[in-house]
């Protein structure tokens, strides 16, 4: 069994990691949060995490702790695959740095849905005359608006079609885990891609899955693309 550490085992997503883990042959030994999980070790700062009892981080925590566990993980030479959403560009150019380093592998959606989505989104360059717009709905207590996976795919779609697209649509409410939908909008005919996360778990799932992979790879930035290809 490898040694997982969850940041933000405390968390909704660090709930659905610990449920995932051992199917996925990870022993978590120590969670970071502020409050306590049965089972396992807590620490309220990641600088408090034992290195021998970790072989992988996954965080999906806040961004106020991300300078924190990308140091941690740079320092320690341990593989990070991080889910946390609203990063700044600063904290993106620290992921990039920490690639010299160790494997890191940061994604605003885990799931395997919206990484061939995002690829699909290249197939709409052929789409002359057309409006494009995403939308997305999450539940009410989600942080960030527009979703990091929105933006995400926003940066694939102007890449696609080779112009800006406006800014995502963000609608919240109720327990919604994530719906992004891409509209492509003509004169005669709507194109609507539709990725719909029916539960948290496959986010969990798309990160347990990405941390084994990272294990085995050199130094460098992943995404989960680089993932499907492997
Ligand atoms: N990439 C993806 O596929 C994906 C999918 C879903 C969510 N997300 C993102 O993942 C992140 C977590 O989402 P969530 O719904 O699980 O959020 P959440 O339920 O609010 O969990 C946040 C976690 O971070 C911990 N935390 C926050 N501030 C802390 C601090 N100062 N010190 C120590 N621990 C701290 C919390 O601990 P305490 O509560 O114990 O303080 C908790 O464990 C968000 O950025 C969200 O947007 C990404």
């Amino acid at each position: 069994m490898k040694k997982l550490a969850i940041i933000g085992a405390s968390g909704r997503m660090g709930a659905e990691l610990l449920t995932l883990a051992a199917e996925n042959q990870f022993a978590v030994a120590t969670g970071v949060g502020r409050k306590q999980v049965d089972g396992i070790t807590m620490v309220d700062d990641v600088s408090k995490l034992n290195a021998s009892d970790v072989d992988v981080v996954i965080d999906f925590s806040l961004p106020e702790l991300t300078d924190d566990v990308i140091a941690w993980c740079v320092a320690n030479k341990k593989p990070l695959v991080s889910g946390v959403t609203g990063i700044s560009l600063e904290q993106k150019k620290r992921f990039s740095d920490a690639g010299q380093t160790i494997a890191a592998l940061w994604a605003p959606n885990m799931s395997l849905g919206i990484a061939v989505l995002a690829r699909m989104l290249n197939e709409l360059r052929n789409l002359k005359g057309f409006e494009f717009q995403i939308e997305e709905l999450h539940h009410k207590r989600k942080k960030d608006k527009p979703s990091g996976t929105a933006l995400f795919l926003q940066e694939k779609l102007e890449a696609a079609i080779g112009e800006e697209a406006p800014e995502p649509l963000a609608i919240r409410g109720g327990g919604i885990f994530g719906i992004h939908r891409v509209w492509a909008m003509g004169e005669e005919e709507t194109i609507t891609l539709e990725h719909n996360a029916i539960n948290r778990r496959v986010f969990a799932r798309g990160a347990l899955k990405a941390a084994r992979w990272l294990m085995s790879q050199k130094p460098g930035l992943y995404t989960l693309n680089d993932t499907l290809t492997a």
